[in-house]
């Protein structure tokens, strides 16, 4: 008798230990409804009661005042007093310092003394600036010729950068998408704007300019240019906004397409552990998947890989005053980024970055930043989008209809897997894996990176405009 209730007690505790999981593991993965957010906030100074938005567009040319190049030059010709590498260390502890050296030397030496050029290179794309939500933003925007506008469907695209990169990664990729390609039906009005606190745009004045705030004020860049729907392309933050985008305002995109397909879901985690384990139970080629590589070791990497997020997240104002007004140490905080992310067959090689970008190409993206002084107010959005008020929107479990395209380099951060990402892209129209390629997609492959949106949009099947 007493045996039958001990049986009974341990069933008892199990049966209830079995629901309650049930019920944690449901109450994590079910879908959440759509936030309902204030669609202009006012971001600019004071308290904007008064704020009346001047809708005007501005062209924008860059003009930087010989002085203040001067002056970089000056402060690049100090002596640097950099720490020595360790032996037979390349970039495993950071960016190389003798590298550092040579790359300092390269930009006060050869790369300012024909700023003028690289000027003229930045303005060969048309620019324009018109205030959002009491920011001035600034964007590229390319419109389609007549003669292209007349053979092929055009569409307007929003092509969104991320963190360190800048409106500088699109240069290749922008022309190509507006230009006539003759592979393609297809054409793209492009409009690619520098993000809130990034490159020439303003940044917030008030705490609590997140992701999902982004996303609301490039959505209202489009509708201000008289685009009421549009594609979504973006990778890094551009891809989150972009997702965020699609998210809150499915009425106002037509397709989202990422280069970096993450998602971070308890749902979306336990999915990636069993695909590591099970990777032919869910992926249609072994290839696409590093299995032999220990799972500990993918999370490590990804540790060894992200310290800086941590500390944008927590204390961006103290990283942002050491970058600030400091070229060299800004050169290898960012550089640090493109170096590393060239992939394993090339991180710790001295060429990598004069190889996959050219050394031209990663300078005038430091340069968005130095002449702007956007490391404080670019690492912002890391703190923001890390604070209670958006990981309370949830936002990565909110379902979205919009035909959604994934594309895969094989250097990126770890991606999610289709099956993953269905539980919030309900609509995936695309999904694909290439063998090479990293996590700066348009800047490295745009080629690439255009064949396989376009392939998107074709699967989208959009209606002539
Ligand atoms: C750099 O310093 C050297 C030596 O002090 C000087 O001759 C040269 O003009 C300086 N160059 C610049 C760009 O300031
Ligand atoms: C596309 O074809 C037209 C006409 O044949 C040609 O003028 C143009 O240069 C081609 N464009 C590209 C990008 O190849």
């Amino acid at each position: 008798m007493k045996c039958l209730a001990i049986f009974g007690v341990i069933v008892a505790v199990f049966a209830a230990f079995v629901g309650y999981g049930y019920l944690v593991f449901t109450d994590l993965t079910r879908p959440l409804p759509k936030p309902e957010l204030k669609d202009n906030t006012y971001w600019g100074p004071g308290d904007g009661k008064n704020y009346v938005a001047d809708e005007k567009i501005y062209d924008f040319k860059l003009n930087v005042p010989k002085a203040e190049i001067d002056d970089l030059r000056q402060q690049l010709n100090r002596t640097l007093k950099l720490t020595e590498p360790l032996d037979g260390i390349a970039f495993q502890y950071g960016f190389n310092s003798y590298a550092l050296e040579q790359f300092v030397q390269y930009w006060r030496e050869k790369y300012l003394t024909k700023w003028d050029e690289r000027q003229a290179y930045f303005n060969s794309l048309k620019q324009y600036t018109t205030e959002i939500q009491g920011l001035k933003i600034h964007y590229i925007h390319e419109r389609v010729s007549k003669e292209v506008a007349a053979k092929k469907k055009v569409y307007p695209l929003l092509l969104l950068h991320g963190w360190p990169g800048s409106v500088r990664e699109f240069y290749d990729f922008i022309p190509m998408l507006r230009n006539d390609q003759n592979i393609t039906d297809y054409a793209f009005e492009v409009v690619a704007p520098s993000l809130v606190g990034f490159g020439w745009s303003d940044a917030a004045t008030k705490p609590g300019f997140d992701a999902a705030e982004m996303a609301t004020v490039m959505r209202n860049l489009m509708l201000r240019l008289g685009h009421k729907q549009f594609l979504i392309q973006g990778g890094d933050w551009g891809s989150i906004i972009g997702s965020n985008l699609a998210t809150l305002y499915p009425q106002n995109s037509l397709g989202y397409h990422s280069n970096m397909c993450v998602l971070s879901t308890p749902l979306a985690i336990l999915k990636s552990i069993y695909t590591h384990y099970y990777p032919e139970k869910v992926l249609f080629s072994r290839m696409f998947y590093n299995h032999h590589v220990p799972i500990w070791e993918k999370y490590m990497r990804l540790i060894e890989e992200s310290g800086y997020f941590h500390i944008q997240a927590t204390k961006p104002d103290t990283i942002g005053a050491a970058l600030d007004s400091n070229p060299v140490g800004l050169a290898a905080y960012i550089l640090e980024k493109f170096q590393t992310c060239t992939g394993p067959a090339l991180a710790q090689d001295f060429g990598a970055m004069v190889t996959v970008y050219g050394l031209e190409a990663v300078l005038d993206n430091l340069m968005v930043y130095y002449l702007n002084n956007a490391a404080t107010t670019s690492g912002r959005l890391y703190a923001e989008t890390s604070r209670k008020a958006y990981r309370d929107l949830q936002l990565e479990r909110v379902q979205t209809s919009v035909p959604m395209g994934c594309v895969r380099f094989a250097h990126d951060l770890p991606p999610a897997t289709d099956w993953a990402l269905r539980d919030k892209f309900t609509n995936m129209k695309h999904s694909m894996y290439f063998q090479q390629g990293g996590h700066f997609a348009a800047f490295e492959m745009p080629a690439m990176l255009y064949n396989d949106f376009t392939t998107f949009v074709e699967k989208i099947g959009l209606e002539n405009e």
